[in-house]
């Protein structure tokens, strides 16, 4: 099969997806999603799309998607897998390891580590990035966009990019196949939520193993303010512990700005 084609009936049943919508083009995933969503009912229900015109990152960026790389959303209830609102800011962090997870068997022997809230690194460097987001009209839905580097590569890309931003295909020299990826993921993901539902934190040391800011100097960003200091890696509720010149500070949600090495 070609590495850049997706089987929806493959993906359908190898993993928890009960409905695919895969798509040659669309602006956003998310966006897609979140506009159709009354028509579908089998959750988890799965959206990708081979080109997206308008990807979205967090804080309002733009995500760069270009041919070769791994674009989907997954629209769930998260209390189909026994998750609480309590447990909403575990999510983003469980969404994360998955896609870690699900993506080491393919990136060689580069160490994947996961930068607060949920960004996953290969090698030093941004390989996937998650926007989770909610829909007013069905509060009880999430959608969580997945954006993995996997086939495009960032060798041509101007320095500033190359230097923070890798593929699968970058970090291997080889082509590999969407789909595996796609299913990989997926799997991971099943299993990291099915661990939240029954609150078996444990998934959380798991996490800290692949803590990419523990030890660093960094800068955290709550939109209020900017905040530097050393990272204390995470808390049990997901918090992000920070000490300062005034002492421990925590944070639930942010960006990460700055990182000393
Ligand atoms: C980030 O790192 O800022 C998050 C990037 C999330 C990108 C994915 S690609 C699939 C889904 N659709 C979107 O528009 N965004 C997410």
């Amino acid at each position: 099969m070609a590495t850049d084609s997706i089987d929806t009936e493959t993906v359908q049943h190898k993993t928890f997806v009960r409905s695919v919508e895969w798509l040659c083009k669309v602006d956003s995933t998310n966006s897609y999603a979140i506009r159709t969503i009354a028509e579908s009912e089998q959750f988890p229900l799965l959206v990708g799309a081979n080109v997206q015109t308008n990807g979205r990152g967090r804080g309002g960026n733009q995500w760069w998607g270009s041919a070769g790389s791994l674009a989907f959303s997954l629209v769930l209830i998260p209390s189909d897998s026994g998750i609480n609102q309590q447990q909403w800011p575990l999510m983003s962090l469980a969404v994360g390891l998955s896609i870690g997870e699900g993506l080491a068997p393919y990136v060689g022997n580069s160490p994947i580590q996961l930068k607060w809230p949920n960004d996953v690194f290969a090698d030093g460097k941004k390989v996937a990035g998650i926007l989770i987001e909610t829909i007013p009209t069905n509060p009880e839905l999430v959608v969580i966009g997945i954006g993995i580097n996997v086939n495009n590569s960032f060798t041509d890309a101007p320095a500033d990019i190359q230097g923070t931003a890798s593929s699968v295909k970058d970090l291997t020299g080889e082509t590999t196949s969407l789909e595996d990826i796609l299913v990989s993921t997926l799997q991971s993901l099943e299993q990291t939520l099915k661990r939240l539902g029954i609150a078996d934190t444990e998934f959380l040391d798991d996490w800290r193993q692949r803590c990419f800011l523990t030890g660093r100097q960094i800068g955290v960003d709550d939109s209020q303010r900017q905040t530097f200091g050393t990272c204390l890696g995470i808390d049990d509720d997901g918090a992000l512990r920070l000490m300062t010149a005034s002492g421990l500070q925590r944070f639930f949600a942010g960006t990460v700005t700055s990182i000393e090495e």
